[in-house]
């Protein structure tokens, strides 16, 4: 049995390569409570969680994980106190500005899910020139979350399909539950195979409403500044022991 506790490289022989799941979403929660479980300003956490998102990407990176969607910030997360959400944007910036030289060097494609108009001009900007410096990668495709909601997207795909139909681009009888996959932001890829969320919840909190309709999941007590490559590791090795019907037998 995997478990936590074993070397990192004994986890790993245990991830059968030939079965990796292809796409992973990740619902990063439990920063507030990892800083208030320490007397700490939540904005601390949300640091701590960043060095996070530097180590797990790169470490699905390094394993061949061809998509990652990581969930940053959720439409529903502007209900936070003002200052908290500057905080997040900061952030967001600082990542950008320590990371993407080393996603671009490895080859990490980065798109993001969600309207980033709405975002500060200050984040906004460095976020669209990460996306213009990576356009070309062919490397991991990394989705983040940005203002993200899975029922705005729907909307916002919907909106699309509407102007495809106008300009004759589609026939509305052509339309299926797979080429709708095309109007979404995360047009071209496979639906996640699996979704781990830490920190106990169970609840989606509106990730990928129309994506994840047969995805896995792989919930966990850690909270997600604790969450370490090992994790990643067993969540993958127990995702290789479920037994995926899709409605079959
Ligand atoms: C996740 O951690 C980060 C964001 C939602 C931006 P939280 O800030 O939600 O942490 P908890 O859930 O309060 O512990
Ligand atoms: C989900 O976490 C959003 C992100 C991780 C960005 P939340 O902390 O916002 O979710 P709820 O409020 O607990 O559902
Ligand atoms: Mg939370």
């Amino acid at each position: 049995m995997a478990d936590i506790s074993q070397p990192i490289e004994k986890l790993k022989s245990q991830i059968d390569m030939e079965n990796l799941p292809k796409h992973i979403a990740i619902i990063m929660d439990g920063n507030g409570r990892w800083a208030k479980k320490r007397f700490l300003p939540r904005n601390f956490g949300h640091q701590e969680g960043m060095e996070r998102v530097i180590e797990i990407v790169s470490a699905a990176s390094t394993l061949g994980i061809k998509y990652l969607s990581l969930y940053a910030f959720s439409t529903e997360n502007w209900k936070r106190p003002m200052e908290e959400v500057q905080g997040l944007m900061k952030i967001l910036v600082q990542y950008i500005m320590r990371e993407l030289d080393k996603l671009h060097e490895n080859n990490v494609k980065v798109q993001i899910m969600g309207d980033i108009s709405k975002l500060p001009e200050f984040a906004r900007k460095e976020v669209m020139k990460t996306i213009e410096k990576t356009s070309q990668n062919t490397g991991m495709i990394l989705n983040i979350g940005l203002n993200y909601g899975g029922r705005d997207e729907i909307i916002f795909g919907i909106k699309n399909l509407l102007n495809d139909i106008e300009m004759g681009k589609i026939n509305i009888e052509d339309l299926n539950s797979k080429n709708f996959s095309d109007y979404l932001y995360t047009k071209g890829q496979p639906d996640p195979d699996l979704l781990i969320r830490p920190s106990g919840e169970l609840r989606l909190s509106n990730f990928m409403l129309y994506q994840i309709a047969y995805t896995e999941f792989w919930l966990s007590d850690v909270l997600w500044p604790d969450f370490t490559e090992k994790h990643l590791m067993l969540s993958i090795i127990d995702y290789q022991k479920r037994n995926r019907r899709f409605g079959g037998i």
